[in-house]
């Protein structure tokens, strides 16, 4: 995306905002946006929308980006989920809560090579509404998921903060109730987007998008009902946008500025205590820069998209709209930094693989297989890092 791209998506974002307030108070339809053509099961997009499929962002900009997402997601979660649960010396509600971040992560990473393929294929579909269906809804079941499970192990770090001296009574049941519940929410509530025709067929440009563009009926539009075709998606993104993004902001934001109020008074000094600030530092940073290159700009968007497309209204940032939706699918990516900041094992095991990979493999597995058989003998054993798994390279 060059400098002048870029300041215009900035203007078409200011116009939305204007159109969308002047929409609110009662404006006229000035576009129109995946037209149903009555006598065939073929769809017009308005121009804007036209030309941002067969631009070179949605061609060559987001497969890129996207295989970048597949290159780095897929192995670092996947290790992430092995490191949690068969390397892990003892079991904690932090890892549960990052084991299942991980997953989520997987889930949606798995489906990239198809996004990939149909953005190359100049934004055709070729894999039929079904499979496009379940892109859909691992996509955003995964960035509604990734938040919930951020804010759950923002709680659990502030926690763990602000009570030090009872951190050996840490409560797994309650982690693996909360993550089934949220995995349960996030089912749930995607059910409307498996409701909806997801593809349409462009007759303009011969190619089938897939969720790219939403289906009006011409009569719908005529008689101002867009509403009627548009509202599946647009009550899942407005509660979506309040029950797992709004109200996870506030709480997570509350969460670090306690543990920031508690990391300031700790008087304790100490070199592992200046190591752990600063690791809670890392940890806050990472989420915060997460939260606004990944949640914030896709969120306010699909507000705005879904907004406007319920008026029967053309969304003008329509590139703008589906570059915000790339940038979400970046937290696949970042997720590994929150891991790395609050799970030593992790760290260990990212230093091993990138420095030292088969030399340590040995001696590794053999420590680790001995302390998991003294942890299952021992009830009383607390330590969380033994000093004689850490090795250095
Ligand atoms: C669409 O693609 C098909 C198959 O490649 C081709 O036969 C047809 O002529 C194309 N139609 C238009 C309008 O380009
Ligand atoms: C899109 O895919 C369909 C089905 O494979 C094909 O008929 C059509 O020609 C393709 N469109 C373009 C523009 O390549």
């Amino acid at each position: 995306m060059t400098g002048a791209e870029f300041a215009r998506f900035i203007v078409l974002f200011g116009y939305i905002m204007i159109a969308g307030v002047q929409t609110a108070s009662g404006g006229q339809s000035r576009g129109f946006i995946g037209l149903q053509n009555p006598d065939s099961d073929s769809v017009e997009v308005d121009e804007v929308t036209a030309n941002t499929l067969k631009s070179g962002l949605t061609t060559v900009f987001l497969p890129l980006v996207y295989i970048f997402v597949f290159a780095v997601g897929l192995p670092s979660n996947a290790m992430a989920i092995w490191v949690f649960i068969f390397r892990s010396k003892k079991i904690h509600p932090a890892s549960i809560y990052m084991s299942n971040l991980a997953l989520a992560d997987l889930l949606f990473v798995i489906w990239l090579p198809l996004k990939i393929n149909y953005h190359f294929n100049g934004n055709n579909w070729t894999f039929g509404e079904g499979m496009c269906k379940v892109l859909v809804g691992f996509f955003y079941g995964n960035m509604y998921c990734s938040i919930l499970f951020i804010m759950c192990l923002s709680m659990q770090r502030y926690w763990v903060v602000a009570h030090p001296l009872t951190q050996h009574r840490r409560d797994n049941r309650l982690a693996i109730v909360v993550s089934l519940v949220i995995w349960g929410f996030i089912w749930v509530s995607s059910t409307p987007l498996f409701l909806y025709q997801q593809t349409a067929k462009l007759s303009d440009l011969n190619i089938t998008t897939c969720h790219d563009v939403n289906v009006i009926s011409q009569d719908n539009f005529q008689t101002q009902n867009a509403f009627l075709d548009v509202q599946k998606p647009y009550y899942y993104f407005m509660v979506m946008a309040g029950m797992a993004f709004a109200a996870p902001c506030v709480v997570i934001l509350t969460a670090y500025v306690l543990m920031l109020q508690q990391l300031g008074e700790s008087t304790v000094g100490g070199s592992s205590q200046g190591k752990s600030r600063r690791r809670a530092m890392a940890l806050i940073l990472t989420v915060l820069f997460t939260f606004l290159l990944c949640f914030v700009p896709s969120n306010v968007m699909l507000v705005v998209h879904y907004a406007l497309l319920g008026q029967g209204l053309a969304n003008n940032g329509y590139g703008f709209y589906v570059a915000t939706l790339c940038l979400a699918s970046l937290n696949s990516c970042l997720d590994p930094f929150v891991y790395y900041y609050v799970s030593e094992e992790f760290r260990e095991h990212v230093k091993n693989t990138l420095l030292c990979r088969s030399s340590r493999t040995v001696e590794r597995m053999r420590v680790s297989f001995s302390s998991m058989k003294y942890s299952q003998k021992s009830k009383t054993y607390t330590s969380s890092s033994g000093p004689t798994d850490s090795s250095m390279c």
